[in-house]
């Protein structure tokens, strides 16, 4: 089976080259929201080819290179699970095929997606213990240990950590956290779904059972497919489910997974952008990728604080690399300073969410962004602070 790079040509290489800002329009803005991100250019170019059949032995080759590149990304060894979903899909999946109605679960709660979560066990007929804390702020490695430790009875079956919670640009502890749900018993089901390809992430080294995340975010390519590492326990515990479910079933996916195959037809053109977008990080590094991601969100909040402007989240130890909000000056509108970064700059930054909208603008710096890209963003908020109002 041919198993190799599907970037051949340099030109094409030299295209998607970081140090180029690419240019938008007000009409379509450059998009600096944490997903959906900018495409590279050779990940524009697959997306144009012609259409491919999902059972032909041409695409059965694009499938075994991209489950193989999801592992990479993903750090792990288990079975990456690819539905044609957005992450959302993955999420129930994850509940879906390891959890049984009654059970109780617990989920550290940060913002939008991770309450999420606590939402969707409800509607599965979970026993969900919310563990919150004010917008902005992570939560914290002790109010998990206080929650687990008193749980002598094992009855918590699974534990939900949002690793990057994009509605508030929080990192949470990660590492730190899932050693505490390893030393319970519980399983350890994690939302990776803006910190994949962002931040260091291993899922095997750290022990995670259920890892989600997205296509339309580090991947660098369109919504349409959710991912989904599923480790051992976790299989054990898809062997007690009593309704796993249809469409996200385990056994289902995983079986046609191994014969480099999909149970239901898949999004191909982003399976094809994908096997591209994967070619292009590996070529970049995981190491690589990473330190870019950590360097822009430096620039964006020191950028951001001399200007003038403070970050939602003030310690830079809990700050998220892919995503950074921001408050507005006092007396101006979140809408305004998109609407005139839009007009003047063809860029696109994000409003708040939910109770934050309004309240705070947040800028994506994730998947294919560059330094320049950074610096573009921070002098338009800078002209529009300059401007006469
Ligand atoms: C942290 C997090 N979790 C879950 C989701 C849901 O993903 P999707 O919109 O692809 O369903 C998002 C989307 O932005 C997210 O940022």
């Amino acid at each position: 089976m041919n198993q190799q790079s599907p970037i051949q040509n340099q030109n094409i290489l030299a295209q998607n080259s970081l140090t180029q800002a690419a240019l938008g329009t007000p009409e379509r803005p450059f998009l600096m929201i944490p997903g959906p991100t900018p495409l590279p250019e050779a990940v524009r170019a697959v997306l144009g080819e012609p259409a491919i059949g999902h059972r032909s032995a041409e695409f059965k080759t694009v499938l075994a290179r991209v489950f193989a590149g999801l592992q990479w990304a993903f750090q792990t060894q288990n079975p990456v699970l690819m539905y044609t979903a957005s992450a959302t899909g993955a999420m129930e999946g994850a509940f879906q095929n390891t959890l049984n109605p009654g059970d109780q679960i617990v989920v550290l709660c940060c913002g939008v997606f991770s309450a999420r979560w606590a939402d969707m066990g409800e509607s599965l007929g979970l026993q969900v213990t919310r563990i919150s804390v004010p917008a902005g702020e992570p939560n914290t490695v002790e109010s998990l240990e206080a929650v687990l430790t008193a749980d002598t009875a094992r009855k918590i079956k699974a534990v939900v950590l949002t690793h990057s919670e994009t509605s508030t640009g929080v990192l949470n502890p990660l590492e730190a956290m899932a050693k505490v749900v390893r030393a319970h018993g519980a399983l350890c089901i994690v939302d990776a779904v803006t910190s994949l390809l962002a931040t260091p992430f291993y899922t095997d080294t750290w022990d995670l059972d259920l890892v989600v995340s997205g296509s339309q975010k580090g991947f660098m390519i369109p919504p349409g497919l959710a991912f989904l590492s599923v480790g051992p326990r976790a299989w054990e515990a898809f062997e007690r489910c009593t309704h796993p479910g249809y469409y996200f079933n385990f056994e289902r996916n995983k079986k046609a997974q191994q014969d480099n195959n999909t149970a239901y037809t898949p999004a191909t053109p982003q399976c094809l952008a994908l096997d591209v977008a994967l070619s292009l990080m590996q070529q970049e590094g995981l190491e690589a990728i990473w330190a870019r991601h950590q360097k822009l969100q430096t620039q964006i909040r020191d950028g951001v604080e001399a200007l003038g402007l403070s970050c939602l989240v003030p310690h830079t130890q809990y700050a998220s690399t892919a995503v950074t909000a921001v408050y507005p000056p006092v007396g101006v509108s979140v809408s305004s300073i998109r609407t005139y970064i839009k007009q003047h700059y063809a860029m696109a930054i994000a409003d708040g969410q939910k109770e934050l909208k309004g309240k705070i603008f947040r800028i994506g710096h994730l998947g294919h962004i560059s330094s320049t890209d950074a610096e573009r963003v921070l002098g338009a908020l800078e002209a529009f602070l300059k401007e006469d109002r």
